[in-house]
Formats: structure tokens, sequence, C-alpha cells
């Protein structure tokens, strides 16, 4: 049986462990999670596996892009089940909070661009200044070669994007397509906070993405198409933060189709749980 990975928590013991991969001309990739792990980080692992000899997997909730009012005291935490998720995978780092950020810590990245588009940024203020600050620190303690972020949070991998670009960090940034369950929704930690009734719910929002999307391809005007959509996402109990067609590169506003290629992106709040996903608008069928 293949063993779990080496976990390491101290930053010296990472840079040397990196050091050695690095020395012996190994290509590494970083796949960053806060962990309670399930197909889609598998998924980000796998895509990993084929690219580069040694895979490194992160696991850190990240108390900087919660806030106060947010999950993360009760965020699903579950190391010892990732660990044995994670076979095949070289190292697992996973540093404590006060490691992370230890008194008197002081930096922020405060990223712009595709983190103020008034999507999740508009809901969530706080986010993206928690992430670029934490996924920065990753990239730079760990130095992969490559970096692998789900479409599942598309907004988040535009602004993880953007943000080695512009700081000029030398890592190459892999989107990997969304993981679902079979009935279509997006796999996600916060799944397991739905109740039975919600988990039933909760497939409309990918049925009504993709049903918009293939009404936006017909030509429909987006306008009424997304109106509609939000209707059928109300009537199936969630409570919608938005629902909007973005430029698929840069997240502006877009009038039509033509102003492609597009992307819909999708938040809504069923009970205590607030669900994410997005579709691409095919071009033509
Ligand atoms: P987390 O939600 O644990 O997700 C870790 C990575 O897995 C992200 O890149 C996310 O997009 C990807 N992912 C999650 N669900 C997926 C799915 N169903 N299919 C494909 N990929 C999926 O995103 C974060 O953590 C954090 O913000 C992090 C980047 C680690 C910074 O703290």
């Amino acid at each position: 049986m293949a063993r779990s990975p080496c976990i390491i928590r101290a930053v010296p013991a990472f840079r040397r462990s990196i050091a050695q991969f690095r020395d012996a001309g190994e290509k590494t990739a970083l796949v960053l999670t806060m962990g309670a792990l399930h197909e889609g980080h598998l998924q980000l692992v796998q895509v990993a596996r084929k690219r580069t000899r040694r895979v490194i997997v992160s696991i850190f909730v990240n108390p900087a892009q919660f806030a106060p009012h947010e999950d993360f005291a009760s965020y699903p935490r579950s190391l010892v089940h990732d660990l044995k998720l994670l076979t095949g995978v070289d190292l697992v780092w996973a540093p404590a909070v006060e490691t992370m950020y230890p008194q008197g810590f002081a930096t922020q990245v405060v990223p712009q661009g595709p983190a103020k588009v008034g999507l999740e940024d508009a809901f969530r203020p706080h986010f993206f200044v928690g992430v670029a600050t934490v996924v920065t620190k990753l990239l730079i303690q760990c130095a992969p070669d490559i970096a692998l972020f789900g479409e599942k949070d598309f907004q988040q991998l535009k602004v993880v994007t953007r943000l080695v670009q512009d700081l000029d960090l030398p890592v190459k940034i892999v989107g990997v397509p969304t993981v679902r369950e079979q009935d279509g929704l997006a796999m996600s930690s916060r799944n397991a906070y739905l109740t039975p009734a919600e988990r039933a719910a909760a497939p409309t929002l990918y049925g009504v993405l993709r049903d918009c999307a293939a009404r936006i391809t017909d030509r429909e005007r987006i306008a009424r198409v997304l109106d509609e959509g939000s209707r059928a996402i109300e009537s199936a109990g969630f409570a919608l933060d938005y629902l909007e067609a973005r430029h698929a590169e840069t997240l502006q506003t877009v009038e039509s189709i033509k102003d492609g290629p597009l992307r819909l992106l999708v938040a809504a709040r069923l009970g205590r749980t607030r669900l994410i996903d997005n579709v691409a608008v095919p071009q033509r069928r």
C-alpha cells in the first residue's frame, strides 16, 4: 500500500525538503488547499502528478480570508483523513497559524483588477486580501514551478494569475476544470454543511447556470436570461447574492455574447451555507 506523505510544519524544514528536490533537478508542483479534501482537490493533485516529478500539497485554513462572522471556527478540519487521501504526494505543508502569522505580522497583499469587479469582493470584502496574502506567502515558501487552482473558484483563479504576473513570481498558474457530483453540484468542503433537504435543492445552481449559458449561446438577451435564472434559483429556496455574465478573462461586465468569451458566475445561500459556481458560455453550438 502507498504510504501517506511526509507532513512538515516548520519553514526551515520545508525549505530544506524543497531544496533537495531542486538540487536533484526535479520540477515541483504546489496544490494549495484548506484541507477537508474531496475529489475536486484530488483532481488538482492528479493533474499535478502528470506535470511534475514532485507534488506538494499545502493544508492551511487561512484565518485571514474569513470575516469575523464567517465560518473559520467551524470550517471542516480532517487532517488525518486528508493525509490518507494524499498517497503519492511527496510533501504536505501544514503550518500552524502562528507559523504563517507570527506575532507582529504586519504585511498584506491587496489585489486590484479582477479582485475588484463586484462579484465575490462585493459580498466578502476582506476575502481576496486574505487569499492574496496567504497565496503569496505559500508560493514564496515553496517556490514551485507550477501551482494549480480550481476553476470552481473562478475569480480567485483570475486574482492569483494576475498577482503572480504583477509580482514577477516565477511560477506558472494552471487552472483545473470543476469536479462535480453526479447530479452536477460542484464539489466543495462546505457541501458538508448542507442538510438533506438543502443537498437535494443544491444542484439547481448548476442546472440554472447550464440553462442560462445555452440560452445566451442561442442569442437570447442576457439581461432577460439572467433575470429568469435568478427567479429559478430563488424559487428553489436560495437567497441569491449574484448571477452574472462576465468577460471570461477580465471579469468585466458585458452587454451581449459578442463581448465574449463569457463566463456565468453565481453565488447563493442555502440556509447557512454559501455556494458558488460558474460555467463557460459556449461560443457557438
Ligand atoms: P479550498 O477551498 O480548499 O480549495 C483549494 C483548491 O481546490 C482551490 O484551487 C479550489 O479552486 C480547488 N477546488 C475546490 N473545489 C473544487 C472542485 N470541485 N473542482 C476543482 N477544483 C476545486 O481555495 C482555497 O481553498 C483557498 O482560498 C486557498 C487558495 C487554499 C488559499 O487559502
